[in-house]
């Protein structure tokens, strides 16, 4: 395993890390997830990515049983939480969700009580929250870090703009800024990554632990050929990623890519992941698996980064044609 330093920050995390949205508890129970983080512990990985909202908090159960099960020594893993959406789905109330010192307070609270733990390493606002006061969020993340319940605090999704002015109310109170930023990245979305954050990389240092690089399976190729029984796009609920990833342009592309993979040797995942760890400004790349084979063909990505030189990094931007363009001057 290769580990990479979380942006400027001490912190180092594995280059692939595993996340649980929508398989725990929705697609596999305790057994199944026990053996899923079992085997990315045993190969390295040491990020664990939750949130509140992952099967409305019974994600965050399911992980800290198997944590509890596994005992592993709790310096030797790294794990987070996302507050935003509240956990209640249709029955949140106001001050259920969002990013109010409340909300942010009470759902660490809440994940650190599901996960069984005495803080968390990552805490992460899981977007921004436009009612309520970038400084009110600075200064209850500060709190929660100086009460030892979080460890860093970050963003997800959220504009460069809306990161720098966190920063700039943490640098006018002297408080801690935003450490990480956890963006979609993949082949198909890499505006942000490659482009919007350039700035902040280089004037922040912001770390990065990047989310679906399969697109949520749409970069394996399994959706070349139809919806398979049993995928992700074939949960009840999913209508609207389908709608979003199963267009003529992204299949005629994944199509395109797979046979190129093959060209190389590999396969399209395995290319797919390679890529997203190909960026250094990505500090972890974050993996979801439903079943242990994917797991253990994700992590073969981790030797192909070597083989992707200029010239395959332009074969791959000439098939999938998303790569950001740049200012000119
Ligand atoms: N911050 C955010 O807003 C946000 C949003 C989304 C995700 N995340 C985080 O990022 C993590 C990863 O996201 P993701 O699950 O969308 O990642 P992904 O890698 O894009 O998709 C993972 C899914 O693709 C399928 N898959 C994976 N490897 C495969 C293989 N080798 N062959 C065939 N199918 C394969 C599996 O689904 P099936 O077997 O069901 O088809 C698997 O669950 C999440 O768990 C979560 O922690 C964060």
């Amino acid at each position: 395993m290769e580990y990479r330093r979380l942006g400027k920050s001490g912190l180092q995390l594995s280059a692939l890390s595993f996340g649980s949205w929508v398989t725990f508890h929705k697609q596999i129970e305790d057994n199944t997830a026990d053996e899923l983080m079992g085997i990315a512990y045993d190969q390295g990985i040491n990020f664990f990515d939750n949130a509140e909202i992952y099967a409305r908090g019974e994600s965050e159960k399911m992980m800290g049983r198997v944590l509890r099960r596994k005992n592993w020594d709790r310096s030797s893993y790294v794990v987070s939480s996302k507050v935003f959406f509240g956990w209640r789905g249709p029955e949140n109330k106001p001050n259920q969700t969002g990013l109010s010192r409340k909300h942010v307070t009470e759902a660490c609270h809440e994940a650190l009580q599901r996960l069984g733990l005495d803080y968390l390493d990552l805490y992460f606002c899981h977007r921004p929250d436009k009612n309520t006061p970038v400084e009110e969020v600075v200064w209850t993340m500060n709190v929660l870090i100086r009460q030892g319940k979080i460890l860093y605090w970050g963003t997800s999704e959220w504009s460069g703009v809306e990161i720098l002015e966190a920063q700039r109310v943490a640098d006018r109170h002297h408080l801690i800024g935003p450490t990480m930023e956890q963006p979609e990245y993949n082949l198909f979305q890499r505006q942000k990554m490659e482009k919007e954050y350039l700035g902040l990389f280089r004037e922040m240092g912001l770390g990065t632990t990047t989310w679906s690089p399969l697109a949520s399976g749409l970069l394996t190729g399994k959706y070349n050929n139809g919806i398979p029984e049993g995928s992700r796009l074939a949960i009840g609920g999913f209508a609207w990623l389908k709608d979003r990833l199963i267009t003529e342009d992204y299949i005629q592309k994944v199509r395109r890519l797979s046979e190129y993979a093959n060209s190389l040797q590999t396969n399209t995942a395995t290319l797919a992941i390679a890529w997203c760890l190909k960026n250094p400004n990505v500090s972890s790349v974050i993996m979801g698996a439903s079943r242990k084979e994917q797991l253990q063909e994700n992590l073969k990505s981790l030797d192909l980064v070597l083989s992707l030189t200029p010239e395959v990094m332009g074969e791959i931007d000439k098939i999938v044609q998303t790569k950001p363009v740049q200012p000119e001057y």
